[in-house]
């Protein structure tokens, strides 16, 4: 790459993806290009911010967008679309007096300054972050609150799901649950976290059964988004940050605000034993996280593949989001942290340097070791900008495959859906949502999971705003 050379996408276009969509369709897709494969049956749900404004006045950053789910099915070589907001509580009544009545956890108040938001702990649950199907619920995500049910058939909301009483009193409940594929029970956990850190940890089983596998106690503030799992280990990184209350409490700033890096302090690996629930915590250098890919154990060590920050990204302060300068941003990158359990000596390396988030694998190796990764990824191998590029990397040969939709096109996290009769790991496909800036569109891609190559391109009739995180079930949803 040259100094003069000119970045592969324009700012205002990658904007555009944060436009509000605000209604909702029910359609057969029929714009196609290529041959949707007849063995790719199931639904793939989506979730993310899918409003970014109310009367007039625009959220202060992305992911205080109100959840919308997108649910795309696949049948016999045919698709369908269908969009729905999630009616939470706040949604409803906002969506009533069309003004923002609520304050969010990341950076939006309500407005009338500080002395509007003065000791609200009241949070917004906007249920935007990921949905899962599990046991015939449908649950739309967000990380501080319960789950809200929707039905899997119409996405119509049902309501906020305590997971019978399991979470009564409105107790967190992740974003990011893993699946251990021998048994099909959902692993996950809740955190709440103040001056010290409350983690619970789940095990979903298919049959609607919850069991709470251990309730722990961490010093210190953690932002914990995400976890892994191994054979052995509930694995947490807690990254380097503390809470600055006040500004919080006093009402000026927004919870996600006040995060700022701990200095000099480093970052801690928390393992707790699946099988005697000990916990061990483990310090290195500092680095911030928020998705893993997987981690395992092999020959005494264990291997944890992450997505990695040299620090925490805050919101640019005074900047709208969609100014987001990326050449000041830090940019995210593939990392190994290899820990030796006989001495707890952690060896970290960077195995891909391309900006890259979203990372996910084959979930028939969640636990187990994997060879492949596929990622969200900028256009350009150096340098952070929007993810226009689907990488699949090959952890034997360190080699990618890019698919890249740039000079206008802006990719969604890859979802893997492993082919129903065959073994090797990329045997299936790649499902993604491009943002489309020159027809103001999305298209969902179904890529080949071994060459990346189109298998098709599903136009849809409108754009769908820049989201978060989906997973594809096999149940195909008749409604
Ligand atoms: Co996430």
């Amino acid at each position: 790459m040259t100094a003069t050379q000119q970045p592969a996408y324009r700012l205002s276009d990658w904007a555009e993806g944060y436009t509000t969509l605000a209604k909702e369709y029910d359609y057969a897709i029929d714009e196609i290009e290529g041959c949707i494969p007849a063995e790719l049956q199931g639904t793939l749900f989506r979730n993310g911010p899918g409003r970014f404004d109310r009367g007039g006045i625009s959220y202060k950053h992305p992911f205080d967008g109100d959840g919308m789910i997108c649910a795309i099915r696949f049948e016999n070589g045919k698709a369908h679309f269908r969009n729905r907001f999630v009616r939470s509580e706040g949604f409803v009544e906002e969506e009533k007096a069309d003004r923002i009545l609520k304050k969010n956890v990341f950076a939006t108040l309500r407005p009338g300054g500080f002395l509007n938001n003065i000791f609200d702990f009241s949070f917004k649950n906007v249920a935007n972050t990921n949905v899962m199907y599990w046991a015939g619920k449908l649950l739309a995500l967000w990380e501080p609150a319960p789950p809200h049910g929707l039905d899997p058939r119409t996405l119509e909301t049902i309501g906020i799901d305590d997971l019978d009483g399991l979470l009564k009193g409105g107790l967190p409940f992740s974003a990011h649950p893993r699946r251990e594929s021998e048994t099909g029970d959902w692993l996950t956990f809740g955190v709440r976290s103040g001056f010290q850190t409350d983690l619970s940890l789940y095990r979903l089983k298919p049959d609607g059964k919850i069991l709470v596998e251990g309730k722990h106690t961490i010093p210190g503030f953690a932002f914990l988004h995400d976890f892994a799992f191994s054979e052995n280990y509930w694995i947490f990184v807690q990254n380097p940050m503390a809470l600055d209350p006040l500004p919080f409490v006093f009402g000026f700033k927004a919870a996600g605000e006040c995060l700022r890096l701990a200095e000099g302090q480093p970052t801690r690996i928390i393992l707790i034993g699946r099988h005697d629930g000990k916990v061990r915590t483990i310090e290195t250098d500092p680095f911030f996280v928020f998705h893993h890919v997987n981690a395992f154990e092999e020959a005494g060590k264990l291997m944890i593949d992450s997505v990695r920050y040299p620090r925490y990204i805050t919101t640019q302060e005074d900047r709208d989001f969609r100014e987001t300068d990326f050449s000041q941003l830090d940019p995210g990158q593939l990392w190994r942290t290899e820990i030796d359990l006989q001495t707890s000596r952690v060896e970290t390396k960077q195995l891909l340097s391309r900006t890259c988030e979203f990372p996910q694998i084959n979930p028939g190796v969640m636990g187990k070791p994997h060879r492949f990764v596929y990622l969200g990824a900028t256009d350009r191998a150096e340098g952070n900008a929007p993810l226009q590029a689907i990488v699949k990397f090959d952890m034997s040969n360190r080699e990618s495959v890019v698919r890249s939709f740039a000079p206008q096109g802006f990719v969604s996290e890859p979802v893997f859906v492993p082919h129903p009769n065959r073994t090797e790991e990329d045997a299936g496909w790649v499902l993604t949502m491009v943002y489309d800036a020159s027809r103001r569109r999305t298209d969902v891609e179904i890529l080949d999971g071994q060459t990346l190559q189109r298998c098709a391109r599903l136009s849809l009739k409108h754009h769908v705003p820049h989201g978060l995180h989906g997973s594809f079930v096999s149940e195909v949803f008749a409604s």
